[in-house]
Protein backbone atom coordinates (compact mmCIF):
# COMPACT_ATOMS: atom_id res chain seq x y z
CA UNK A 1 0.00 0.00 0.00
CA UNK A 2 1.32 3.40 -1.09
CA UNK A 3 1.07 6.77 0.35
CA UNK A 4 -0.80 9.10 -1.54
CA UNK A 5 2.69 11.51 -0.98
CA UNK A 6 4.65 8.12 -2.48
CA UNK A 7 2.71 7.36 -5.48
CA UNK A 8 3.17 11.26 -6.83
CA UNK A 9 6.79 11.06 -5.88
CA UNK A 10 7.05 7.55 -7.83
CA UNK A 11 5.36 9.37 -10.59
CA UNK A 12 7.71 12.42 -11.31
CA UNK A 13 10.20 9.71 -10.95
CA UNK A 14 8.81 7.75 -13.48
CA UNK A 15 8.41 10.96 -15.81
CA UNK A 16 12.24 11.71 -15.17
CA UNK A 17 13.30 8.42 -16.25
CA UNK A 18 11.04 9.10 -19.42
CA UNK A 19 12.95 12.16 -20.11
CA UNK A 20 16.25 10.72 -19.57
CA UNK A 21 15.01 8.67 -22.36
CA UNK A 22 14.55 11.48 -24.49
CA UNK A 23 17.29 13.28 -23.71
CA UNK A 24 19.87 10.47 -24.78
CA UNK A 25 17.71 10.00 -27.88
CA UNK A 26 18.23 13.35 -28.77
CA UNK A 27 22.35 13.16 -28.03
CA UNK A 28 22.28 9.53 -30.12
CA UNK A 29 20.34 11.45 -32.56
CA UNK A 30 23.15 14.49 -32.67
CA UNK A 31 25.77 12.12 -32.62
CA UNK A 32 24.00 10.20 -36.02
CA UNK A 33 24.18 13.65 -37.61
CA UNK A 34 27.90 14.81 -37.00
CA UNK A 35 29.18 11.40 -37.76
CA UNK A 36 29.73 9.41 -34.87
CA UNK A 37 28.02 6.01 -35.42
CA UNK A 38 29.90 4.39 -32.08
CA UNK A 39 28.08 7.96 -29.98
CA UNK A 40 25.31 7.24 -31.55
CA UNK A 41 24.67 3.74 -30.51
CA UNK A 42 25.85 4.54 -27.14
CA UNK A 43 23.42 6.69 -26.42
CA UNK A 44 20.62 4.46 -28.18
CA UNK A 45 21.38 1.86 -25.95
CA UNK A 46 21.30 4.44 -22.46
CA UNK A 47 17.68 5.47 -23.52
CA UNK A 48 16.93 1.75 -24.48
CA UNK A 49 18.08 1.89 -20.69
CA UNK A 50 16.24 4.71 -19.55
CA UNK A 51 12.69 3.14 -20.73
CA UNK A 52 13.23 0.07 -18.34
CA UNK A 53 13.56 2.13 -15.82
CA UNK A 54 10.71 3.86 -16.50
CA UNK A 55 8.58 0.77 -16.94
CA UNK A 56 10.12 -0.14 -13.26
CA UNK A 57 8.31 2.60 -11.91
CA UNK A 58 5.33 2.25 -13.97
CA UNK A 59 4.93 -1.58 -13.12
CA UNK A 60 5.67 -0.79 -9.43
CA UNK A 61 2.84 1.34 -9.03
CA UNK A 62 0.37 -0.25 -10.92
CA UNK A 63 1.06 -3.35 -8.78
CA UNK A 64 1.02 -1.57 -5.48
CA UNK A 65 -2.47 -0.24 -6.31
CA UNK A 66 -1.50 3.36 -7.31
CA UNK A 67 -2.48 5.26 -10.00
CA UNK A 68 0.08 6.05 -12.56
CA UNK A 69 -0.46 9.50 -14.16
CA UNK A 70 1.83 10.11 -16.95
CA UNK A 71 2.42 14.09 -17.36
CA UNK A 72 4.16 16.24 -20.10
CA UNK A 73 7.67 15.14 -20.83
CA UNK A 74 10.31 18.29 -21.38
CA UNK A 75 11.95 19.11 -24.30
CA UNK A 76 15.68 18.12 -24.16
CA UNK A 77 18.37 20.14 -25.47
CA UNK A 78 18.91 18.87 -29.36
CA UNK A 79 22.54 20.81 -29.83
CA UNK A 80 25.56 19.84 -28.42
CA UNK A 81 29.09 21.58 -28.75
CA UNK A 82 30.78 18.43 -29.10
CA UNK A 83 31.33 14.67 -27.36
CA UNK A 84 32.38 16.54 -24.77
CA UNK A 85 29.96 18.83 -24.27
CA UNK A 86 27.26 15.58 -24.39
CA UNK A 87 29.07 13.60 -21.74
CA UNK A 88 29.13 16.76 -19.24
CA UNK A 89 25.54 16.50 -19.65
CA UNK A 90 25.02 13.68 -19.43
CA UNK A 91 26.66 12.93 -16.15
CA UNK A 92 25.70 16.26 -14.70
CA UNK A 93 22.09 14.54 -15.15
CA UNK A 94 22.35 11.34 -13.70
CA UNK A 95 23.78 13.15 -10.87
CA UNK A 96 20.34 14.96 -10.54
CA UNK A 97 18.79 11.55 -11.07
CA UNK A 98 21.06 10.36 -8.60
CA UNK A 99 19.81 12.98 -6.01
CA UNK A 100 16.46 12.27 -6.59
CA UNK A 101 16.92 8.65 -6.23
CA UNK A 102 18.16 8.96 -2.48
CA UNK A 103 15.11 11.62 -1.94
CA UNK A 104 12.78 9.02 -2.99
CA UNK A 105 14.53 6.66 -0.21
CA UNK A 106 14.99 9.56 2.42
CA UNK A 107 11.05 9.27 1.97
CA UNK A 108 10.69 5.34 2.28
CA UNK A 109 12.13 5.15 5.30
CA UNK A 110 10.28 8.61 6.93
CA UNK A 111 7.12 6.38 5.79
CA UNK A 112 8.62 2.93 7.08
CA UNK A 113 7.80 1.81 3.43
CA UNK A 114 9.93 -1.45 3.32
CA UNK A 115 8.34 -2.46 -0.26
CA UNK A 116 9.26 0.28 -2.09
CA UNK A 117 12.67 1.04 0.08
CA UNK A 118 13.44 -2.35 -1.79
CA UNK A 119 12.67 -1.21 -4.72
CA UNK A 120 14.38 1.54 -5.03
CA UNK A 121 17.59 -0.22 -4.02
CA UNK A 122 17.91 -1.41 -7.52
CA UNK A 123 18.42 2.11 -8.55
CA UNK A 124 20.42 3.19 -5.86
CA UNK A 125 22.94 0.65 -7.30
CA UNK A 126 22.38 1.29 -11.03
CA UNK A 127 22.84 4.54 -10.25
CA UNK A 128 26.61 4.27 -9.00
CA UNK A 129 27.05 2.19 -11.96
CA UNK A 130 25.91 4.99 -14.34
CA UNK A 131 27.88 7.55 -12.95
CA UNK A 132 30.88 5.57 -13.02
CA UNK A 133 30.32 4.72 -16.26
CA UNK A 134 30.11 8.28 -17.39
CA UNK A 135 33.06 9.14 -15.33
CA UNK A 136 35.20 6.38 -17.67
CA UNK A 137 34.55 8.27 -20.74
CA UNK A 138 34.77 11.75 -19.85
CA UNK A 139 38.37 10.71 -18.48
CA UNK A 140 38.77 9.23 -22.54
CA UNK A 141 37.50 12.12 -23.98
CA UNK A 142 39.86 14.43 -21.44
CA UNK A 143 42.98 12.25 -22.64
CA UNK A 144 41.82 12.47 -26.63
CA UNK A 145 41.36 16.27 -26.50
CA UNK A 146 41.63 17.11 -29.92
CA UNK A 147 42.78 13.90 -31.51
CA UNK A 148 40.73 13.27 -34.10
CA UNK A 149 42.29 9.66 -34.53
CA UNK A 150 41.44 9.25 -30.69
CA UNK A 151 37.85 10.27 -31.33
CA UNK A 152 37.32 7.67 -34.02
CA UNK A 153 38.53 5.10 -31.65
CA UNK A 154 36.34 5.80 -28.99
CA UNK A 155 33.53 6.42 -31.36
CA UNK A 156 34.53 2.33 -32.32
CA UNK A 157 34.67 1.43 -28.74
CA UNK A 158 31.06 3.03 -28.27
CA UNK A 159 29.90 1.07 -30.92
CA UNK A 160 30.65 -2.50 -29.24
CA UNK A 161 27.49 -1.56 -26.53
CA UNK A 162 24.93 -3.67 -26.68
CA UNK A 163 21.45 -3.32 -24.69
CA UNK A 164 20.86 -6.20 -22.24
CA UNK A 165 17.21 -6.08 -20.87
CA UNK A 166 16.86 -7.05 -17.71
CA UNK A 167 15.89 -10.27 -16.36
CA UNK A 168 13.13 -11.49 -15.16
CA UNK A 169 9.61 -9.40 -14.65
CA UNK A 170 10.19 -5.94 -15.14
CA UNK A 171 9.22 -4.31 -12.08
CA UNK A 172 11.36 -7.44 -10.77
CA UNK A 173 14.73 -6.45 -8.65
FE1 LIG B 1 17.47 6.03 -15.07
FE2 LIG B 1 20.12 7.12 -16.01
O1 LIG B 1 18.95 6.86 -14.63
Amino acid sequence: MLSKKMVEALNNQLNRELYSAYLYMSMSAHSTFIGLKGFSNWFMVQYQEEMTHAMKFYDYINNQGGQVKLAEIAKPPTIFESPSDMFEKTLKHEQFVTKCINELVDLSIEEKDHATNIFLQWYVTEQVEEEGNDNDIISKLKLIGGDGNGLLTLDKELLARVFVPPTGPISGI
